[in-house]
């Protein structure tokens, strides 16, 4: 049984394999987080302490207790108005105006199997494979109960949360928080890790102090966005990859969010995660709910690779769904960066041709292929072919595609409108603007009101008819700007404040449809690359275009942070033409396809205008990319070197589950004469196993994890000469382990 009462030590404690996390009934019955760590069989409740603090009031029915005060507990859903001048991951706002609620324990029941959220991505298990936990909290005097969710997978040692409210009252009551989850951790020395970015630069990896002050990191901007990414980890100051604890939250969700982290006056860590309270101003009539979506929680004492194994394996198995999830992906080519918008029929025939005879086993047209779109001035809206521009129909065009063998995708942007289209000229009302204020334009599109069923309905009807048309094998789905202008046309005044969150809703509903309508459709998400990379997404995409940035070096560094989350099969990643369009660095063809095989591998250029010999490199490392798929996807990845750091080399391998074989892969990042030795120090293999390369040399596993693999020589052609990796080179060295004869 994961969940354990103790009626006595008023305790709920959840296990999963190798966790504990521990919830005690505390006095006047107010919910603390007493423990988050290794498996435990006892009361944590000793370790918080009761004390008269000075300034931390105390509840009306601890009048005789000045020691009991929700300021000074661990809370485990704390609120605005019981005293608790925390972060809140609760706040009330009634009719009068008045702030503030205190929510108690009820009472609690435990369910096999794990909870689902109605319209909201969540994680998934069969019944066998799950428990719920459902804890009742309520406000008497507001009328508001509060479910708190609980998901636990004890194999995966994952633990869900969420969180319900209802309006029990007869009064209308507008929720101005309803986070997700709390983790207050009473004690150790806690650093915040967070994956900072911008378009084209996403998920840099920060690591700071937690000191006594609130760090709030977060989305405004409609999206998870490519600034800040839904995921945070908390890990105490001694934790590296292999060694220490770690707490790792990550929001299932794609809207705005915040992450709020505080270090209190007396030591305790606060971490509060859930939708973005600004501008969240929800109204909730009498008896209505509101749903929060989820976060799910992990905890790691053994360092931030085992904290990214249990994520990618819970993302890979119990988020992303439908028969592409651990299947190998067909190596595509996208045709964006090589015409962006200036094509006809004839190009992209040239460009799937070329890349056919290559091996490339599917075509993706990207934008540029409906309405009035030649440039970004006009055309989304208007999902209907340019069969003028294509000189063919849709279909006919697939016909042509699939007659070379391969299959074929289409790129949509079903959330836009320009102002230049048919849909904004008949629908002005469907763009989200504000009444009397121009409305900003971002690559002057303005958002469509996602929030209305009509509005998706009506983009989902033209979006289909195209692609029941050419029998799309893949989408890629799009969206490029932020939202501005909150503001729904249908939407009376107080209901404003609830815009965001069903515009997301509406988004996930359109997938749904899409998914529901065409289940073999391989659908991958995008947002100017990676601004909606979350796991709300990946619950509807299994990949997400990693970034607008393809730049091999550049990758590198944004795919190291995007893997602390996200398995390397969700993230979309191609080899593009060089110089490369965003940074004008060149970089080898084969280094190109080693970072792309650290994603899910596709081409982003015309291969009619590579040279010979680099063509015979792509066909290569497509049979590279086939021999190995099922290593690179679902084998154990571990990051190796540091590339925030470490500006020599960046190295990551993947170990099968058998530690049977391994991939090491290694770019070099700068260089220097008469180089020092340099070791690439592995990790994840059978320390008293041999390993063999594809050149016969053979390694002990635990020299391998301790001194390292030597950095490959090259030799300069025609000469005896070694040398040391020049700038930008790439290698790949399998390891298999030798089978020792008895
Ligand atoms: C942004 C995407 O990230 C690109 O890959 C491309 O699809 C363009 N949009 C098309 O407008």
């Amino acid at each position: 049984m994961p969940v354990v009462f103790d009626e006595q030590a008023s305790t709920i404690t959840i296990n999963t394999e190798n966790t504990s996390y521990q919830m005690k009934i505390g006095p006047c019955s107010i919910l603390m987080h007493t423990y988050y760590g290794p498996r435990i069989d006892c009361d944590a409740g000793y370790a918080v302490s009761y004390r008269d603090r000075g300034f931390s009031v105390n509840p009306y029915d601890s009048i005789e207790n000045r020691r009991v005060s929700s300021d000074t507990m661990p809370l485990e859903y704390p609120c605005e108005g019981s005293g608790d001048h925390r972060a809140p991951a609760f706040s009330l706002r009634r009719k009068n105006g008045a702030v503030g609620c205190d929510l108690r324990y009820v009472n609690h029941s435990i369910h096999a199997g794990k909870y689902s959220l109605p319209g909201l991505p969540a994680v998934y298990a069969e019944e066998e494979e799950a428990e719920t936990l459902l804890v009742t909290l309520q406000d008497q005097s507001a009328h508001i109960t509060v479910t708190l969710q609980y998901g636990i997978l004890p194999k995966l040692d994952i633990i869900t949360r969420a969180a319900c409210v209802v309006n029990d009252g007869d009064e209308t009551v507008f929720l101005d928080n309803a986070a997700s989850a709390n983790v207050d951790i009473i004690a150790g020395n806690w650093e915040l890790i967070h994956f900072y970015g911008r378009h084209a630069g996403e998920r840099n990896t920060a690591r700071t102090e937690i000191g006594q002050r609130e760090i709030v990191i977060g989305s405004r901007r409609g999206m998870s966005s490519h600034h800040e990414n839904p995921f945070v980890i908390l890990a105490e100051s001694d934790t590296t990859e292999l060694h220490g604890q770690c707490i790792g939250m990550c929001f299932v969700y794609s809207g705005s969010f915040a992450c709020n982290v505080s270090k209190d006056a007396f030591g305790t860590v606060r971490s509060v995660m859930g939708i973005q309270p600004e501008h969240f101003d929800y109204p909730l009539e009498p008896g209505e709910s509101f749903q929060a979506p989820e976060v799910i929680l992990a905890y790691s004492g053994s360092g931030l690779g085992h904290l990214s194994h249990l994520y990618h394996k819970v993302i890979s198995d119990h988020i992303c769904r439908g028969p592409w999830r651990n299947a190998r992906r067909p190596v595509l080519i996208n045709n964006w960066e090589a015409t962006t918008m200036n094509f006809d029929g004839d190009l992209i025939v040239s460009i799937a041709k070329k890349a056919a005879e290559l091996g490339v086993e599917m075509l993706v047209l990207d934008d540029g292929w409906f309405g009035a779109r030649n440039t970004d001035m006009a055309g989304l809206g208007d999902w209907v072919v340019n069969e003028k521009k294509l000189g063919c129909t849709m279909g006919e065009l697939a016909d042509k595609i699939r007659a070379m063998g391969m299959k074929f995708g289409l790129w949509i942007e079903p959330e836009m409108v320009n102002e230049d289209s048919d849909l904004f000229r008949t629908h002005p009302d469907y763009a989200m603007r504000i009444p009397g204020k121009d409305p900003a334009l971002g690559r002057n599109q303005l958002v469509l009101d996602f929030s209305r069923e009509e509005v998706v309905d009506n983009i989902f009807g033209q979006i289909s008819k195209v692609l029941d048309e050419c029998r799309a094998d893949y989408v890629k789905m799009d969206m490029n700007r932020p939202i501005v202008d909150v503001y729904s046309a249908v939407a009376e005044y107080q209901s404003q404040g609830k815009i965001l969150y069903n515009y997301i809703k509406g988004v996930y509903r359109f997938m749904d449809m899409l998914l529901e309508r065409y289940p073999d459709l391989l659908l991958e998400g995008c947002s100017g690359g990676g601004g909606r990379f979350d796991a709300g997404m990946l619950y509807y995409c299994p990949q997400i275009w990693c970034s607008d940035n393809t730049d091999a070096i550049d990758r590198i560094r944004i795919q190291y942070g995007t893997s602390f989350c996200y398995p390397l099969k969700t993230m979309g990643a191609h080899v593009s033409a060089v110089p490369n369009g965003d940074t004008k660095r060149c970089t080898p063809i084969h280094t190109r396809g080693v970072v792309a095989m650290e994603g899910t591998f596709g081409y982003e250029l015309d291969l009619n205008l590579i040279s010979e010999s680099e063509m015979e490199e792509v066909k290569e490392q497509i049979v590279t990319f086939k021999k190995y798929w099922d290593l690179l996807h679902n084998g154990t990845y571990y990051r190796l070197t540091d590339v925030m750091k470490n500006r020599s080399e960046a190295a990551w391998m993947m170990v099968s589950e058998d530690q049977k074989e391994a991939l090491v892969n290694i770019v070099v990042l700068d260089t220097t004469g008469n180089c020092p030795n340099r070791y690439i120090r592995c990790a994840g293999l059978d320390p008293m196993a041999q390993y063999e390369d594809e050149k016969g040399t053979v390694y002990s596993g635990n020299v391998l994890m301790t001194i390292g693999l030597p950095m490959p020589l090259k030799y300069v052609p025609n000469t005896q000469w070694r040398e040391f990796a020049r700038e930008y080179d790439a290698f790949q060295i399998h390891l298999v382990k030798r089978t020792v004869s008895a």
